[in-house]
């Protein structure tokens, strides 16, 4: 019966949301459990990405592990950054910059073609190396040319969603978690675990 489950990323957000939603298992940060390595993402998909991560950590610890990947797809881009948003402009750059190459790479993109969402990939992996899957996928969005507002982080300030009249940064922590592709993963995850009565 599944009971313990290491969430693999050193994001305090991150955990914040994975107990959130898997609140019926107790989950253990890579601190709790006593690791800290620095797991070289080089996938080309954030499937990919979350399965090398996951592998990775669960050589270390004898606990199902979970991790993810996650990134920004801009339509007129072909999907870019995608799984090198972190890396975008530069891995050491602020978000500041990353932003403003973004906008100058759009400049030529009418405002209602700058389609984008942000898109998640989990693994689960168990200590008997069983692997179990999930995708999300956040609400539409489009790019806008400044930021907006001050929460979230990354690229939350210019990702506006027409549904909601607001950008992710306008978004209270709540209203950003029901549309985003982290909470879709996770509950679809969530599912799995309890259809196969892991
Ligand atoms: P990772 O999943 O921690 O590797 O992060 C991927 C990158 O995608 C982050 O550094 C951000 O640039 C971007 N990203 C992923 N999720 C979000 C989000 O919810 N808001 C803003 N940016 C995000």
């Amino acid at each position: 019966m599944l009971s313990k489950i290491v969430a693999a990323t050193t994001n305090p957000g991150k955990v914040r949301e994975i107990k959130k939603i898997l609140s019926d298992y107790e989950i253990l940060s890579l601190a709790d459990v006593g690791i800290s390595v620095d797991v070289e993402e080089n996938g080309e998909t954030f499937r990919e990405n979350a399965y090398i991560k996951a592998y990775e950590i669960s050589k270390l610890c004898n606990l199902p592990v979970l991790a993810d990947d996650s990134g920004l797809e801009v339509e007129a881009l072909g999907g870019r950054p995608g799984v090198y948003s972190a890396r975008y402009a530069g891995e050491d750059s602020p978000y500041s910059v990353k932003i403003s190459t973004l906008a100058e790479e759009l400049k030529d993109v009418p405002e209602l073609e700058r389609r984008a969402r942000f898109a998640c990939a989990l693994c689960l992996i168990l200590p008997d190396g069983r692997k179990i899957e999930a995708q999300g996928l956040s609400c539409p969005g489009i790019l806008l040319e400044a930021p907006r507002g001050e929460n979230g982080f990354g690229y939350d300030p210019v990702f506006y969603c027409p549904d909601y009249g607001k950008t992710f940064s306008e978004m209270s922590m709540e209203e950003k978690n029901a549309v985003s592709h982290r909470n879709a993963a996770l509950l679809a995850l969530l599912n799995k675990i309890k259809g196969e009565n892991l």
